[in-house]
């Protein structure tokens, strides 16, 4: 599912993007149109957050937070700091965290529910739908899969764990991104980025298509490498026997380490 020859050639994948970027764009727009500022980093957490979600737990688990306000706390979440405290006391704090979450509950008659619990309700309103298509989500094709059952408990924490893992890494990558380009010394390859994007046919957008523009390629590839979310090296030990990695012999128990922006 994470190909990125599955992830520009599958309609359902491709759909959301396009989608969603739209979504973007309007609240860009919108925002700009109104006169105010616009905070990009809040925008950008809650655009990554409904791509995850939708590419997770598919159309119905979508949290649609640009256009619908019911969940966009859930992709507030996960840049607002003060919700980190919250979730550091959830694991240091359990006692306490409960008796706060009852007291909240008692007090507030509409209670806004956590990424935590989002997660949970997905998965089970994808087990709720009949799955035509296994690969339209991560969550369906967990549920079609023929080699192992998994429990929906088992599907919620491995999904949460690709919804958490995908929204704060994207959200913070472009957020630098756009700051970086809107600098003075960046103007002209913002220029250049946006005379090479001006050439797309905004009517029939091609992921393959944009996936081969130079200049575009270029700027995330630069992203990636200069503001890296996660910026330490990954090492895996080559297991008994060895293996060939990209053509490459790995003797046993060496130690490769790969980057995430390559
Ligand atoms: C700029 C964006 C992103 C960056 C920089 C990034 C970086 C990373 C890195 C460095 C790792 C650790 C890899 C390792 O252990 O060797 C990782 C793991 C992971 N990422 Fe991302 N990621 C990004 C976006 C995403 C997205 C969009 C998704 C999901 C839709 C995602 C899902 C995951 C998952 C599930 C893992 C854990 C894999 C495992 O179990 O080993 N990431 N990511």
């Amino acid at each position: 599912m994470y190909k990125k020859t599955f992830l520009l050639t599958k309609p359902t994948v491709t759909d959301l993007l396009v989608k969603n970027t739209r979504n973007l764009i309007g609240a860009i727009t919108k925002a700009v149109g109104s006169g105010g500022a616009v905070d990009v980093f809040l925008m950008l957490h809650q655009y990554a957050t409904d791509v995850i979600a939708e590419f997770t737990y598919g159309p119905h688990g979508s949290t649609n937070s640009l256009v619908d306000t019911t969940y966009r706390h859930v992709a507030e979440q996960f840049a607002l700091s003060d919700r980190r405290v919250y979730q550091l006391c959830q694991i240091h704090l359990p006692f306490v965290t409960k008796i706060y979450d009852r007291i909240v509950r008692v007090l507030s008659s509409k209670r806004k529910i956590g990424v935590f619990e989002y997660g949970w309700q997905a998965v089970q309103s994808v087990r709720k739908e009949k799955i035509t298509d296994p690969e339209e989500s991560l969550a369906s094709l967990m549920m079609s899969s023929r080699n192992e059952t998994f429990s929906d408990a088992y599907i919620a924490s491995e999904l949460l764990d690709h919804f958490i893992a995908g929204s704060d890494t994207t959200a913070n990558t472009l957020t630098y991104l756009l700051h970086e380009l809107s600098r003075p010394q960046n103007h002209s390859v913002q220029h250049r980025l946006h005379q090479e994007i001006m050439l797309i046919n905004s009517n029939s957008i091609s992921l393959s298509e944009i996936d081969k523009l130079p200049i575009l390629d270029a700027v995330v590839r630069e992203g990636l490498r200069v503001f890296s979310a996660i910026p330490f090296l990954e090492p895996r030990e080559v297991p008994a026997g060895g293996r060939i990695i990209n053509n490459y012999f790995l003797p046993e128990q060496v130690f490769p380490l790969s980057q995430s922006n390559v």
